[in-house]
């Protein structure tokens, strides 16, 4: 759990970025597309919705192929989660470039992520993959980019982990202060 002065919603103060996810728990139809709606429910720029998601569940082709563009080092964690989510986005629309594209993913996934907590599942999302290998065994269209990967499940056994993830596993969370991101009357003067 992180610290805060004040107090979060426990969804958020819980959500964290897991490494050791339990490969024989499955996560069920129903929770898989209650993610999904929270990510379909989330505000966008002129309510373009550019967010697309493919999902793969483990055993699956799809999981097999986003496991494969993953980067050595998220692959070696990230191929127990029994979900993995390619998050892409249109970038090109009909009225020409969208240039919230990215933004509005990111409300999207950050909607999908805090619901996942709220059921008791993880979620971790990466950006160390091929977006050339995801495109190509996808067939994306060019007018839309895939971003994340977000792996998806219940909390596995952190010694299951190398040492070295181990250990990140059980780093401190650390986040700049309050005062370095908050200002008022002019930048940099902190919020009283
Ligand atoms: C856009 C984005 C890309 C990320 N890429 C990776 C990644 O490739 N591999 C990884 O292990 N974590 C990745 N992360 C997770 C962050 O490292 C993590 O959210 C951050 O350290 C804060 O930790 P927390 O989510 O547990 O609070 C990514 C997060 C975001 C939002």
């Amino acid at each position: 759990m992180n610290k805060t002065k004040v107090g979060t919603h426990p969804f958020i103060e819980n959500r964290r970025s897991p490494r050791a996810f339990d490969p024989d728990r499955p996560v069920s139809s129903e929770a898989l597309f209650r993610l999904l709606e929270a990510a379909r429910w989330a505000p966008s720029a002129n309510n373009i919705q550019p967010w697309r998601f493919i999902v793969g569940q483990r055993g699956d082709l799809t999981h097999q192929k986003i496991t494969s563009a993953l980067s050595d080092g998220n692959r070696i964690w990230a191929a127990h989660a029994p979900v993995l989510i390619l998050a892409v986005t249109e970038e090109e629309g009909e009225r020409g470039t969208q240039r919230y594209a990215w933004h509005d993913l990111g409300l999207a996934t950050s909607q999908m992520i805090i619901q996942a907590s709220s059921i008791g599942l993880y979620a971790h999302i990466m950006a160390g993959f091929s977006k050339e290998e995801a495109r190509s065994v996808f067939s994306i269209p060019v007018e839309y980019a895939p971003l994340t990967v977000i792996a998806i499940g219940y909390l596995g056994d952190i010694e299951a982990l190398s040492e070295k993830l181990q250990a990140r596993e059980k780093a401190p969370r650390v986040r700049k202060p309050l005062e370095e991101i908050a200002f008022q009357n002019t930048w940099g003067e902190r919020l009283s």
